[in-house]
């Protein structure tokens, strides 16, 4: 199944969120250059929306912007182009992973066309949600910017991050920051929406001060030096944002994100050819969860169940530490994602994580009274879920490391996945019994 490509040139991987994001990929990209086979790990759509946990000897460092290669000492970060560039996080993190012993600027590359996060841009998310909210329609977005960012760049009245270099920047950053004043008034104005000066005059000092730090950073055209580096014959990781689920084209729209997460994008938010794509991994929880508005079919009905997974799991998001709903695992949502993005290879987390002696498994969605065999385009469209009912494995498995030493409803559980996925050309790789690390089993196949 494996993507033969000539030996003298390298390959990237892509590593992609199968469900609502937060599937633990943060952590398995870490596990993935821990084979040392690849020289550098990028970013390629999403911005600090993302939190990407790493929890290494009893230390937990939350990446946004900065790839998750970042506690591999000799592993090149790339920020592509295809990112929405929040400075100040990015500066915060750095500082961070400064003081965690990493270095990180010497090999943190930035794409000279990612697009930059305006101080603002947080404030216009909020002040778009003020306006859904009197609707009731709240995307419940992560209110750091990001579809005020992709919208002024597809609107072309952005800024990218190598116009930070250009002297007309200074007139491009008023002439932007005055028309977003003018929308965040008409908010204000029309729906009520507060606008906060003092706060919105510090964002702007920190923002100014984070970008003096980025105009000393490595700001380049990374799709060159990306190819140069396939052409070394090195290879790359693409760490995905987000989950396919929440894909803008594929997701359950307007309750998605403002990017392409599918791999496809790879292509487009690094600069490099589909032919240089080999294995596509698809990370996913041993249930669901989303954070967030919309519908979610999945969900926990009983309140108590899902307040157990909640808590068992740590499910409370790594970016705004809102809590995460909880569901059953949705096989399929599942199939849909990985017909989507072409998964080849699986890795699950939260194995560790099942709080209840039976668990259901969602099989398949009702929409007008029948059992649809095609994704809905609305998911307010489904009516009820089709589950079956399985065993569960409790809190047993934390911390295994060797498959020998795994449950046998766990094992039965796996096995059923296997099955049920069967058609669709998937190998389940490793499976997560914990946050750490180290804390995951390999399958062989
Ligand atoms: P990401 O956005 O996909 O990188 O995931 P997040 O970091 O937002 O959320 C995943 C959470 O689950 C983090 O708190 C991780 O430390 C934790 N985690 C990852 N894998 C496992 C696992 O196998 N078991 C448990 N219990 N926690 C895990
Ligand atoms: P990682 O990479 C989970 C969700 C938000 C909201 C919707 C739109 O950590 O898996 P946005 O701020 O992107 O405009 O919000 O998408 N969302 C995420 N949910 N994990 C993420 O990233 C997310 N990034 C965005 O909660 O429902
Ligand atoms: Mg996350």
């Amino acid at each position: 199944m494996e993507k033969k490509i000539s030996k003298k040139t390298g390959f990237i991987d892509v590593l992609v969120g199968l469900q609502w994001g937060d599937e633990g990929k943060g952590k398995n990209i870490d596990q993935l250059l821990g084979s040392g086979i690849y020289s550098g790990v990028a970013r390629f759509q999403g911005g600090a929306n993302a939190g990407h946990t790493l929890k290494f000897e009893d230390k937990t460092f939350i990446g946004h912007i900065v790839p998750s290669g970042c506690l591999q000492k000799d592993v090149e970060l790339y920020v592509g182009n295809g990112v929405v560039v929040d400075v100040v996080s990015l500066v915060k993190e750095i500082a961070e992973l400064k003081n965690l012993g990493f270095e990180v600027l010497s090999r943190l590359y930035i794409s000279d066309r990612a697009k930059l996060v305006s101080y603002l841009h947080p404030y216009l998310d909020q002040a778009e949600e003020f306006y859904r909210s009197k609707g009731g329609k709240m995307i419940g977005t992560t209110a750091r910017g990001i579809g005020p960012a992709y919208g002024d760049s597809r609107a072309r009245r952005g800024f990218l991050v190598g116009d930070i270099n250009f002297p007309d920047f200074e007139q491009k950053e008023k002439d932007l920051s005055e028309l977003h004043m003018n929308f965040l008034k008409m908010y204000e104005k029309e729906y009520g929406f507060v606008i906060d000066e003092n706060k919105i005059n510090e964002a702007k000092v920190k923002w100014f001060q984070a970008l003096r730090e980025l105009k000393k950073m490595q700001i380049c055209d990374l799709s060159y030096l990306i190819q140069k580096r396939l052409s070394e014959g090195k290879n790359i990781l693409a760490e995905g944002a987000q989950g396919i689920m929440l894909d803008i084209d594929f997701g359950d729209y307007p309750n998605v994100t403002s990017s392409n997460v599918l791999p496809a994008n790879v292509c487009l938010g690094l600069g490099v050819s589909h032919s240089v794509i080999r294995n596509v991994y698809g990370v996913m929880k041993a249930y669901t969860t989303k954070v967030g508005g919309g519908d979610f079919p999945a969900r926990i009905k009983d309140t108590e169940v899902e307040n157990l997974f909640q808590v068992s799991g740590g499910e409370f998001g790594a970016t705004t530490g809102r809590p995460r709903m909880c569901g059953w695992l949705d096989i399929f949502s599942l199939r849909y994602a990985i017909g989507l993005s072409g998964v080849n290879k699986i890795f699950i987390n939260k194995a560790d994580v099942c709080p209840t002696d039976k668990i259901e498994v969602v099989t398949g969605y009702e929409v007008d009274g029948k059992i649809t065999k095609e994704f809905p385009l609305r998911l307010n469209q489904v009516t009820g879920v089709e589950t079956e009912k399985m065993l569960g494995w409790g809190n047993a498995n934390y911390g295994v490391s060797d498959v020998k030493n795994v449950s046998p409803a766990l094992v039965t559980y796996l096995e059923y996945l296997k099955n049920k996925l069967s058609d669709l050309n998937v190998e389940i790789v490793s499976v997560g019994t914990g946050p750490d690390r180290t804390h995951f089993f390999e399958l062989k196949k």
